[in-house]
């Protein structure tokens, strides 16, 4: 695996010699490890199978879940899905940015059925990251990018991160950094009448509402993204670090590692094996960019359990309690 490491404040990556690699190796159907400003992608050319079906063999999912399409501009997501007035707002008021459409496919759109999962919609996005759109530009098709981590485990929002979990299956790996979001895309579906809050995350839900003007809705029980809970009250594992994850802990057991949020202290901290805090001030923006972090570096300390302190479930609270209960949520037997 090839590894290009370039500063986030080089600013036109088009320019640098390693570029035109990761372009010919995309367009050769291999994965390159990419940052986008929410977590590393698994990148791969959205209109090839061969390509995509990489991606899911690389994760190791177990069954074909459907992949976000990045794309360079919003003008380049027309040519892949239908948009109406809301999906153009939401469009034009978040891109470059965080946040995902699910929207009708176009039937002329080149996007290979297996990154859609055979869908009739497609997620969209065109992320903040110059890099991957210049990437998708030079391409000429989308990429198809989930999360760069093995299925079921922590994102990966280091370059490091995404070397130890996926190195072997990368062509090349572009290193710029932490990513600065930390928290996957808020993912919006648009395909029905009310528009849904398929999956929280890095732009909080208040900031969608407000300019939709209208409550998102929470996705039905059969929603085919399973990020989604399965049924109510059942959250599917994800995320998962090796120890168990305990949440709104109050008090920190023997053997523990405790991940703070804010000021507080829990009773017995002193006994905690390692610490980690999301934010000291209690900033959640800050929380969201150090959650998958420190989750790994608790991870490592050898703890048995990490003991998580309550956090608030406002603004980017909600995508990040969204990752915890789910990193916390019982596990299928491996
Ligand atoms: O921030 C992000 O969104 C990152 C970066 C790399 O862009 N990507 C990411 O991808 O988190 P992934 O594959 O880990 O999550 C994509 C989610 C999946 O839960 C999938 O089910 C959902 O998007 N999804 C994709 N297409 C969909 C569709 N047509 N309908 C409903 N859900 C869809
Ligand atoms: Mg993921």
């Amino acid at each position: 695996m090839q590894r290009w490491t370039f500063s986030p404040d080089t600013t036109d990556p088009s320019a640098v010699p390693e570029f035109a690699q990761a372009v010919a190796a995309l367009k050769a159907g291999r994965l390159v490890g990419v940052p986008t400003e929410t977590v590393y992608g698994l990148a791969a050319d959205a209109s090839n199978p061969t390509a995509c079906a990489a991606i899911f063999a690389a994760k190791g999912r177990p069954h074909f879940n459907p992949l976000i399409a990045h794309v360079e501009s919003l003008e380049a997501a027309q040519r892949h899905a239908l948009f109406n007035a809301r999906a153009l707002a939401l469009a034009e008021a978040f891109w470059p940015g965080a946040l995902t459409l699910v929207l009708p496919k176009r039937a002329d759109s080149p996007v290979c059925d297996l990154a859609t999962a055979g869908l009739d919609s497609i997620a969209l996005r065109v992320p903040a990251a110059p890099v991957m759109r210049a990437l998708a530009r030079a391409v000429g098709a989308p990429l198809a990018a989930p999360s760069a981590n093995r299925s079921g485990r922590i994102s990966g929002t280091t370059a490091n991160a995404v070397a130890g979990d996926l190195g072997p299956a990368l062509a090349m790996l572009i290193d710029a950094g932490p990513t600065p979001v930390g928290v996957e895309s808020t993912i919006v579906g648009l395909t029905g009448p009310e528009a849904v809050l398929l999956r929280p995350g890095g732009i909080a839900r208040e900031r969608i509402e407000q300019l939709l003007g209208a409550r998102l809705a929470a996705p039905a029980a059969s929603a085919t993204t399973t990020e989604a809970p399965q049924a109510p009250g059942m959250l599917s594992s994800h995320y998962a670090p090796g120890a168990r994850v305990r949440l709104n802990a109050t008090e920190v057991l023997p053997g523990e590692a405790l991940m703070r949020f804010g000021p507080d202290l829990p009773q017995d901290a002193e006994q905690a094996v390692a610490v980690e805090n999301l934010s000291p001030d209690g900033d959640l923006t800050q929380a969201a960019a150090r959650l998958f972090q420190a989750l790994r570096r608790l991870d490592s300390s050898g703890a048995h359990s990490i003991a998580v302190m309550p956090v608030p479930e406002n603004g980017l609270g909600e995508a990040i309690n969204d990752r915890l209960r789910r990193a916390a949520a019982p596990r299928p037997a491996t």
